[in-house]
């Protein structure tokens, strides 16, 4: 690892690097993955036993403050969680502002940037006790603004949280009540959404929480900064891919229409790709698909739909991407969204909340960067340089000279 700062200083080297693909911009002691192996750490443990043994809640705690925790802790954060899963009642007004078939991503942007207007007493980023609560305020709204961004796009009444009920339990319930019937939550959905929010609890710099740190480089407030990493989580290159990877399994529809679209994604001339297949840091099995496979099968399952066509054509699919020359030399596995929007719509859940529902999970892991980066002694504001290839400097033209 080169520091090119001293040698930048010196006025050495420029280094350009567009999409960033050998720049670290931070340091950080939160997430490690080792793309050729395929494997992924959160505070040095792997995704695949924190899948098996823990829960998203003990994620979030292990992620904010480093630590597996106690289990007086547990409780103790667990209790802090629940006590902030209220939205304030007159953000509803603001969910009601939008068009009433608005897609979730639209409102959620808009809502969570707003709450900076909702919380001013943790929008003080200097404020250490303001900074723990904004903390705990976001990942405890959030799935609270998720299921309302949710209920709104399709003209049902909010339903509010139940704090009886664990945190992806109570994120089904207010997505699935209705006011003349309280949803009952089957601890196996209930589970599997567990690990969905798990698995895509923290990612390290990807697209949106290098949008977060830049964000909020400038000192902008954590809600404002989150907003603006969901923007960024919306498009289909990023979060918006579980949505796309669904919709394109749809569209093949059958096992024997595959190999028309494997052609189509090897066709230069075809900007066509297999959505959910690739990752900028994974030249392996993304670990977290794995995961999510398993998963699949496993609520595919206990629906009684494992016979689901989509899912064969997906299961095909891989299979047959695997033994492509193309697909092998270029690393291309499938990432974490090859399988989640299978399960989700098992669910029952629309495509439009896939991003959503990535965003509520992501929403620790941004929180667990922005934190470290206001308390990093090197952070500074971020401000990438250019490589200018335009114009040289050149005489204004008399516009009746043009
Ligand atoms: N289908 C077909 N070809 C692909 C695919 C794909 N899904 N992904 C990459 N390639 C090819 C590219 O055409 C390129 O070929 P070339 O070298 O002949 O030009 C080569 O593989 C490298 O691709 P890049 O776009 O340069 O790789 P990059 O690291 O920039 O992009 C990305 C990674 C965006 C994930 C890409 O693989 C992709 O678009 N995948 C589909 C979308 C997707 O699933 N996104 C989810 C990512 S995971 C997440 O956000 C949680």
């Amino acid at each position: 690892v080169i520091d090119i700062r001293k040698l930048y200083a010196q006025g050495d080297v420029f280094t350009y690097d567009p999409g960033f693909t050998s720049t670290a911009s931070c340091s950080s002691t939160i997430t490690y993955i080792d793309g050729d192996k395929g494997e992924l750490l959160y505070r040095g443990y792997p995704i695949e036993e924190l899948a098996d043994k823990s829960h998203f809640l003990e994620c979030c705690y292990l992620l904010l403050y480093g630590e597996l925790p106690s289990a007086a802790e547990l409780e103790d954060f667990e209790a802090r969680v629940t006590r902030h899963t209220m939205l304030h009642e007159q953000m509803q007004y603001f969910f009601r502002g939008f068009r009433r078939d608005a897609h979730p991503m639209a409102i959620m942007v808009g809502v969570v940037g707003a709450m900076s207007a909702f919380y001013h007493d943790s929008t003080d980023i200097g404020d250490p006790w303001q900074r723990e609560v904004a903390s705990i305020r976001m990942i405890a709204k959030m799935p609270t603004i998720a299921a309302w961004a949710f209920k709104y796009s399709i003209g049902q009444p909010f339903v509010y949280p139940k704090n009886s009920l664990d945190y992806s339990g109570n994120f089904l319930h207010m997505c699935f009540s209705v006011p003349a019937e309280d949803y009952v939550v089957d601890p196996i959905l209930s589970r599997a959404m567990d690990r969905i929010m798990m698995l895509h609890a923290d990612h390290e710099q990807n697209a949106s929480t290098s949008t977060v740190r830049l964000a909020s480089s400038s000192g902008a407030n954590p809600f404002a900064s989150i907003a603006a990493g969901i923007a960024c989580l919306w498009g289909p290159a990023h979060g918006g891919a579980n949505q796309a990877c669904l919709e394109m399994l749809q569209e093949i529809g059958t096992v024997d229409r595959i190999p028309e679209y494997i052609a189509r994604a090897k066709d230069k001339d075809d900007p066509f790709r297999l959505m959910g297949f690739g990752h900028r840091v994974y030249k392996n099995f993304d670990p977290r698909a794995k995961v999510m496979k398993q998963s699949a099968d496993e609520v595919l399952g206990l629906l009684g739909i494992d016979n689901n066509e989509t899912l064969k054509v997906a299961k095909e699919l891989e299979k047959i991407a695997l033994e492509d020359p193309y697909f092998v030399d270029k690393k291309l596995y499938p990432n974490v969204d090859f399988y989640s929007g299978i399960i989700l719509e098992a669910m029952g859940f629309p495509t439009s909340m896939f991003t959503p529902i990535f965003a509520l999970s992501r929403t620790v892991g941004w929180i667990s960067q922005w934190k470290e980066m206001i308390t990093d002694p090197e952070q500074r504001i971020g401000r990438p340089r250019q490589r200018y290839i335009g114009a040289p400097r050149r005489e204004y033209t008399e516009i009746e000279d043009r």
